[in-house]
């Protein structure tokens, strides 16, 4: 046969021709049967199989695909904010505030997600709905724990998570622990500002209460940012990381409300009037309080 020309008698293109030659393109490794691939190393002949929708409508899969890419940036989230909670308890500052602007462009990059779900219309989601059940985000243990990292606890939501063991550990673990921000008040206190001693031994497993020796200390750096740089750079973090977290929660509630209006949500909340009390969750009240003494 002409070797320019394919089976079926058309002409080949250059590109073929190397393609189907001796099987090399610009010397890059063909052959895995002995060594690991991209695939491999991915695993994901696993996760490019965990899409299962359950309606036959087209869009579900941007729906399951929107969810599961959200859980992994949130692994993500999780693996680096244990490690600044690490970082703050041995005072190494530097690793933490890398990896606190790390979870804010995670966060920023949910943000921008939102973009993408948005293009999917009632009628589209009504189509999916009946197949989800009493499925919901706010079963999210992950999003969970980064909630109580972060120091919004709330003992109840554990509930949600009774029947499933390895979950329920965790967060049971998170909301005793202290937060990445109650790691940072004891960071304000060992660095020779005056706390609250009862701020310092607060019972964990409660969300975050405005403390006025907190507020204090943070307007001290404020004040002084030269003297106390590194405090001063680690607020800054903060803020910035629970500006994207506000930003987030933002686009979801916007994004629920042009999709399914005011009905109520599949976990069974009221929907978007539950989503919108969660915007009033406020992380660090010091640094937003201070700033209006400044
Ligand atoms: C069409 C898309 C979506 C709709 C209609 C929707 C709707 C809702 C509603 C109504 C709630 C309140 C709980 C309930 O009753 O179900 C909720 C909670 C939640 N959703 Fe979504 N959601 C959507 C997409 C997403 C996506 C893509 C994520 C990303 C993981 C997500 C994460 C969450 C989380 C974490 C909560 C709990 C929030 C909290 O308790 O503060 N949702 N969602």
């Amino acid at each position: 046969m002409n070797e320019n020309k394919t089976a079926s008698g058309c002409p080949m293109h250059a590109s073929q021709r190397e393609a189907q030659g001796d099987a090399q393109w610009h010397g890059a490794q063909m052959d895995f049967s002995e060594s690991m691939s991209y695939g491999d190393y991915l695993a994901l002949d696993r996760i490019l199989t965990a899409q299962h929708p359950l309606s036959p409508n087209h869009n579900e899969l941007l729906f399951i695909v929107q969810h599961q890419t959200s859980e992994l940036w949130m692994k993500l989230m999780l693996h680096e904010m244990h490690a600044v909670r690490a970082n703050l308890q041995s005072g190494d500052l530097p690793p933490a505030f890398k990896m606190l602007a790390r979870v804010a462009r995670i966060m920023d990059q949910l943000v921008h997600a939102w973009d993408v779900l948005a293009t999917m219309t009632p009628p589209e989601y009504t189509a999916i709905r009946p197949y989800l059940g009493a499925s919901s985000g706010f079963q999210s243990y992950q999003y969970r724990e980064i909630e109580f990292i972060l120091g919004n606890k709330n003992a109840a939501l554990l509930n949600v998570h009774t029947t499933a063991p390895e979950p329920f550990a965790v967060l049971d673990a998170a909301l005793r622990a202290p937060s990445v921000y109650d790691e940072s008040v004891k960071l304000l206190s060992r660095s020779g500002l005056a706390i609250n001693p009862q701020r310092l031994e607060a019972d964990w497993t409660q969300p975050t209460q405005p403390d006025e020796s907190v507020k204090a200390a943070w307007l001290e750096v404020y004040r002084d940012p030269s003297r106390y740089w590194a405090l001063y750079e680690l607020a800054e973090k903060l803020v910035d990381l629970e500006t994207a977290f506000r930003f987030w929660r933002f686009r979801h509630v916007t994004t629920v409300e042009r999709i399914i209006g005011f009905k109520t949500g599949t976990g069974g909340t009221a929907g978007v009037s539950y989503l919108r009390k969660m915007l009033d969750v406020v992380l660090f009240p010091e640094l937003f309080a201070l700033r209006t003494e400044l």
